[in-house]
């Protein structure tokens, strides 16, 4: 198969779930966002809001009130964060929220989601991990979430979509590497006669 620099990058990138707790360099991290907003946009909209909290103090709160709100609904995933020192969030020292603005545009979620994947690819580019964080966003649109929704400085009107981590991987943070399905993919030929 032939490959680049771009197609290593997308090949090697794996969720991390351990972080050391060195911030980001502040232009490593702009340039991985501004890679956010270059993502494709439904008839060029841009209808996101992303929020980015490095204060550690502010993502330990957030962890704690995530936890709380999971033990509270009984969350499928809380047997994970079981320890003392659990962090929903890998302890890791950026949270990026993403929250797309559904008044503006009907494919917001998933401009959104572009948005987070060229988020994740760039910071992976830089040798930063990510892992995206799906119980932070269904807190964040709970009505417990209310609180930190105003804290992230969430635009009113705009739907949380995405929460990722990310950071520099701290030693023994690879598992399994997550191998695809190649049979997911089929060519379809259209011979003549087969097609309505
Ligand atoms: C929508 C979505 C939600 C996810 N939520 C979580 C999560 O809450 N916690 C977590 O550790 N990983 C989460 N992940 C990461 C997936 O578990 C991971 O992408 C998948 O296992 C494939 O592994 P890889 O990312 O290492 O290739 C999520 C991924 C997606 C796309």
């Amino acid at each position: 198969m032939e490959t680049n620099p771009v197609v290593e990058c997308i090949l090697s990138r794996r969720s991390v779930r351990k972080y050391k707790k060195n911030p980001l360099p502040a232009d490593t991290l702009a340039a991985v966002l501004r890679c956010g907003i270059y993502a494709p946009t439904a008839w060029h909209r841009e209808p996101w809001a992303i929020r980015v909290l490095q204060d550690s103090a502010a993502l330990d709160r957030f962890n704690g009130s995530l936890l709380q709100w999971m033990r509270e609904i009984r969350h499928p995933a809380l047997g994970h964060f079981q320890e003392p020192n659990a962090s929903v969030l890998y302890h890791a020292p950026v949270l990026v929220v993403i929250a797309g603005d559904m008044g503006r545009s009907p494919m917001a979620p998933a401009d959104c989601f572009l948005a987070a994947e060229n988020i994740l690819l760039a910071a992976w580019s830089f040798s930063i991990g990510s892992c995206i964080i799906a119980s932070a966003v269904e807190f964040l649109k709970s009505a417990g979430g209310g609180a930190w929704r105003s804290a992230l400085q969430i635009p009113a009107g705009h739907e949380p979509v995405v929460a990722a981590v990310l950071g520099y991987a701290a030693d023994g943070w690879e598992g399994a590497m997550a191998l695809r399905d190649d049979s997911r993919i089929g060519h379809v030929h259209g011979a003549a006669g087969e097609l309505p």
